[in-house]
């Protein structure tokens, strides 16, 4: 079978490099003699919001789910009693004992008798992640009825009750609540493993009360209340140059009182309340303002910051004026607390908060997708945020939602006064993506610079397959191209939890458990693309470009739609004018090789050895899951024979990045 496959391989190769098809060949010509636009630095970048248990149960790496009791107000979600031969008890929640105004139900146990184990478990984010030499840092509320000072044990046992991976005690547990911090380490000869439990055991009968249970692995950089290492590598080899933060929809909230306050998400978790998310799950807000200021810092992005505009996902909204300069002087504090030095009220405390170096911050938006808001208050909405926040912050660089495209491609009226950048969000089949592939190259450069800071191709779940990874990269060549008014451009979501019931949105970049991460033929898109950029653009012509025709549904053929005709092959070129190297970026959608000619114009000696870096598949559904996580994934290749005019054979269904140096 392989050496039929062989066969046919090879026949087709020498087919086309012997020219016996009768189709004139592709060519490319890449115009080093003409100026070409300067790439916006700050092209790729990153979205994120609490969606798809990005943060909870994602990125945070706190363990523990429903730490703070407030999941469900009627039981204690993700608690399990545990009692073995003889004990007796029962859990429940007591909305009697807060240990502040935010945390007001904790967890009690009753123990008339403590058997051979009693206490209660958590089930953390589907299994609490167990790995061999692993340190885990947790922290509880406690206290116990009577006068005796009582000991606990903590730790991570397996499932079926039967192993204890790791333990400590907790002693002078008595009738105050008090904090206690512990950690505990695995052995070397574990296997890893999710399906384990965190144990909370006691050994004397009483009533014991719980509340805010945490538990941390390592973290990246090994931040308090940090994130996940292997995520945050994943992110880093994307080489993001932003993050725009907190939301989309996350942002807005479905309603006023469920926004993102960003005033709730900071100080110690003791004072962060958390909120219902619109997403349908309520956030620990663990992940707050200052966890995603150093989660720019970690990773050296610049944050996009975006601010509450006054309109809720209910299509709420707040007309510009008296009402809505409490929101605006909200935005307000918050850039303070992000730029301000110590003495300001907001820098001293975000010192307070452990963080006393201030963050630069260069660009602010001004709501998500107000398009939305169809009683036409953004306008002057926008106009009064704007208006506050560059008469305090005059360099900083506003974004409006609107004005650009909606996510359905309709122009949407500007407020009144000319705009500096408009944030457009695009989700897209594969064949729409590669259909506007060229959508930027027709907008007028006298208008608002483009930020695209929302945007996929929405094919293959939980996380995208390779259709959807060639139309991304068809769409980026397009943005890349016109990276002079394309200024930045961010794929959402980042993220999903791929366990039953982790998932609110069907097609996302990277997929994680509780033990392992993956990234999506998308994710390896984005990376190729980042990684592999120049300083300028390198105009292209383009011709015999080969056509697709669009695959039409049973329902749209019977309607006598006529399927359309879009190009197949898509490209962009950049130069790095430091080093020399060429990038070039092809796109080949078609199901067959496609051999092309290359060719240089222009003054410059090129380099006769070069790399290409692959991604391509089989078939367009093929992708890459928790449990075949590198099925697609980059290769490199040598490519001999480069001069000023020279042929190349571009995989089926394939995404290629030359790279070729030159003096
Ligand atoms: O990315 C998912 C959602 O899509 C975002 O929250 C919202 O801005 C957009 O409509």
């Amino acid at each position: 079978m392989q050496n039929r496959t062989f066969i046919t391989t090879f026949i087709t190769l020498w087919l086309m490099s012997t020219n016996l098809f009768s189709q004139p060949i592709p060519q490319l010509t890449l115009h080093l003699d003409q100026p070409g636009v300067t790439v916006s630095p700050t092209l790729y970048g990153l979205m994120t919001e609490e969606i798809n248990h990005s943060y909870d149960g994602g990125l945070y790496a706190e363990l523990i789910r429903n730490r703070a009791f407030k999941d469900n107000p009627k039981t204690p979600d993700h608690w399990t009693m545990i009692q073995d031969s003889g004990a007796i008890g029962k859990i429940s929640l007591d909305h009697n004992q807060k240990i502040n105004n935010a945390f007001t139900a904790c967890l009690r146990i009753d123990i008339e008798n403590c058997g051979k184990q009693i206490g209660v478990s958590n089930d953390g984010y589907w299994g609490i992640p167990v790995k061999p030499n692993t340190t885990y840092k947790g922290s509880l509320y406690a206290k116990s009825s009577g006068l005796q000072n009582k000991t606990l044990i903590v730790g991570i046992e397996s499932t079926d009750g039967k192993i204890m991976y790791a333990s400590t005690k907790i002693p002078g547990v008595n009738d105050k609540w008090q904090v206690f911090h512990f950690t505990f380490t695995t052995s070397s000869d574990i296997k890893p493993t999710a399906d384990a439990k965190f144990v909370i055991l006691a050994n004397e009968k009483g009533i014991y009360c719980f509340n805010l249970v945490s538990l941390f692995p390592p973290t990246y950089h090994n931040r308090s209340n940090g994130n996940r290492p292997d995520i945050m590598e994943m992110l880093a080899t994307m080489k993001p140059k932003f993050l725009r933060f907190p939301g989309g929809n996350y942002l807005e909230g479905n309603m006023f009182s469920s926004r993102f306050e960003w005033e709730k998400t900071i100080g110690s978790i003791a004072d962060r309340p958390g909120h219902m998310s619109p997403w349908g799950y309520r956030s620990t807000d663990g992940m707050g303002l200052l966890e995603f200021l150093e989660w720019c810092e970690d990773l050296k992005m610049q944050p996009v910051l975006a601010v509450f505009a006054g309109y809720t996902l209910n299509r709420d909204h707040l007309d510009s004026g008296a009402f809505l300069k409490p929101f605006v002087d909200e935005a307000l504090d918050e850039i303070q607390y992000i730029t301000g030095d110590v003495t300001t009220k907001w820098g001293a405390e975000r010192a307070k908060d452990g963080h006393p170096k201030p963050f630069a911050l260069n660009y602010v938006e001004i709501g998500n997708e107000d398009g939305f808001d169809l009683s036409g208050s953004y306008a002057q909405r926008y106009l009064q945020f704007n208006d506050a926040i560059k008469a305090k912050y005059p360099h900083l660089h506003i974004i409006s939602t609107v004005g650009g495209k909606d996510p359905l491609g309709r122009r949407v009226p500007a407020p009144s006064r000319d705009l500096e950048i408009v944030d457009e969000h695009y989700y897209r089949s594969a064949f729409q993506m590669e259909e506007n592939a060229s959508q930027f190259d027709n907008y007028s450069r006298k208008g608002p610079k483009v930020f695209v800071g929302e945007w996929a191709t929405r094919e293959g779940s939980p996380t995208t397959n390779m259709n959807a990874a060639l139309g991304d990269a068809a769409w980026m060549t397009g943005m890349e191209r016109n990276s002079d008014l394309v200024i930045m451009a961010s794929y959402a979501p980042l993220f999903v939890n791929v366990n039953p019931g982790g998932m609110e949105w069907r097609s996302d970049l990277i997929g994680y458990n509780a033990l392992a991460c993956y990234g999506s033929p998308s994710y390896y898109v984005q990376t190729m693309f980042s990684s592999n950029i120049g300083n300028k653009v390198v105009p292209i012509t383009g011709e015999n470009i080969p056509t697709q025709l669009q695959k039409l549904s049973a329902k749209d053929s019977m309607n006598g739609l006529t399927p359309k005709e879009i190009p197949a092959l898509f490209y962009v070129a950049t130069r790095d004018t430091v080093s020399g190297t060429i990038f070039l970026k092809i796109v080949n959608t078609l199901d067959t090789p496609q051999k092309a000619m290359i060719r240089f114009e222009g003054k410059t000696k090129l380099i006769s050895t070069g790399k290409a870096i692959v991604l391509k598949a089989n078939n367009p559904e093929e992708t890459n899951s928790i449990n075949n996580p590198n099925n697609i994934v980059p290769h490199t290749v040598i490519i001999k024979r480069i001069a000023k005019k020279f042929n190349y054979i571009f995989p089926a269904y394939s995404i290629t990045v030359m790279k070729i140096k030159s003096r």
